[in-house]
């Protein structure tokens, strides 16, 4: 297939490095316009820490004319540049895959005419150093169609792309049901970690037991109108499930405070905290963590 990866962090450059390995595949990659220098070559080091090298093909006009597949791994506030740079200059057959944290609106950017979908991923990846990704964690893939319609021979081509570069991978005709899962668990341990400059793990700790009682409670509320039944109980086992997996790594929240760079806060608590006034309903402590994050972002500004 002929591919365009957008974005060279952890995850971006984790699907380059696998989908490229497959001969089949045409691969390029667009980086972000604040990038300075763009290499000749990046370097990827796999799960058995076996590091090699790659051939870096920038995408052009004439290579994002023929795409067929749009993987767009920039964080969610760059979705809707991304979204604009990209429209007029690829064919409205083309899939988007859109995978980031958090849940982006898609009703308030441009229309696009294709099938849009979301991947979710639990593959651990990072930046050793800039264009130098290192594969940290064997995950899952949860693919599901978001806007536009299926079509269906072109719909399998890409899951077998995906599946076979980066196993496992489901189609998922739940997806929005698996965004909202992953939305609550990082409702919880992004800004939780972040404010409390913890590794995830620590938030298995008794003295977090209310605050994660309590934003799960207002999650649950305001998932409800939009048609999402989660349980306390339920939703609270996936969360200390996840700190528990994760319970070394530092959460790609802390990890922005840290390293002094933007957050997805307005994504993840944001989005809870913007949906429940639209709906009229009251989420404090998803305020209270969304306005300490926007806190500690400015503090980091002025530094
Ligand atoms: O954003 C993150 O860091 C991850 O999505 C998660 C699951 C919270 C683990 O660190």
């Amino acid at each position: 297939m002929n591919i365009t990866v957008i974005g060279q962090g952890a995850i971006g450059l984790l699907w380059y490095h696998r989908l490229a390995e497959n001969s089949k595949n045409h691969v390029s990659l667009i980086c972000s316009s604040r990038t300075t220098s763009v290499p000749k070559e990046i370097k990827f080091t796999d799960i058995n820490n076996i590091t090699s090298s790659n051939v870096l093909i920038s995408a052009n006009n004439q290579i994002l004319a023929h795409a067929e597949l749009i993987l767009c791994c920039v964080k969610s506030y760059h979705v809707a540049e991304a979204i604009t740079s990209l429209k007029n200059r690829i064919g409205s057959n083309a899939i988007i895959i859109f995978c980031h944290n958090g849940m982006v609106n898609f009703k308030q950017l441009p229309n696009l005419p294709q099938a849009c979908y979301t991947l979710l991923t639990t593959h651990g990846s990072k930046v050793i150093q800039p264009f130098h990704v290192q594969h940290t964690g064997l995950g899952h893939n949860d693919l599901g169609l978001i806007t536009g319609t299926a079509q269906q021979e072109q719909q399998a081509e890409m899951v077998t792309t995906l599946a076979t570069a980066l196993p496992s991978l489901t189609l998922s005709h739940h997806i929005k049901e698996k965004q909202w899962l992953k939305l609550a668990i990082n409702c919880v341990i992004n800004p939780l970690t972040a404010i409390n400059d913890v590794e995830n793990g620590q938030l298995l700790q008794q003295k977090y037991n209310k605050i994660i009682d309590k934003l799960l409670t207002e999650i649950i509320s305001v998932a409800k109108y939009e048609g999402m039944q989660f349980s306390l109980d339920e939703l609270k086992t996936q969360v200390l499930s996840v700190a528990t997996m994760t319970g070394k790594n530092c959460s790609s929240m802390r990890s922005d405070i840290l390293k002094k760079r933007k957050t997805e806060i307005d994504y993840i608590n944001g989005y809870i905290t913007n949906t429940a006034k639209s709906l009229h309903i009251k989420v404090p402590e998803n305020e209270k963590l969304t306005l300490q994050i926007k806190a500690l972002e400015l503090a980091n500004c002025q530094h």
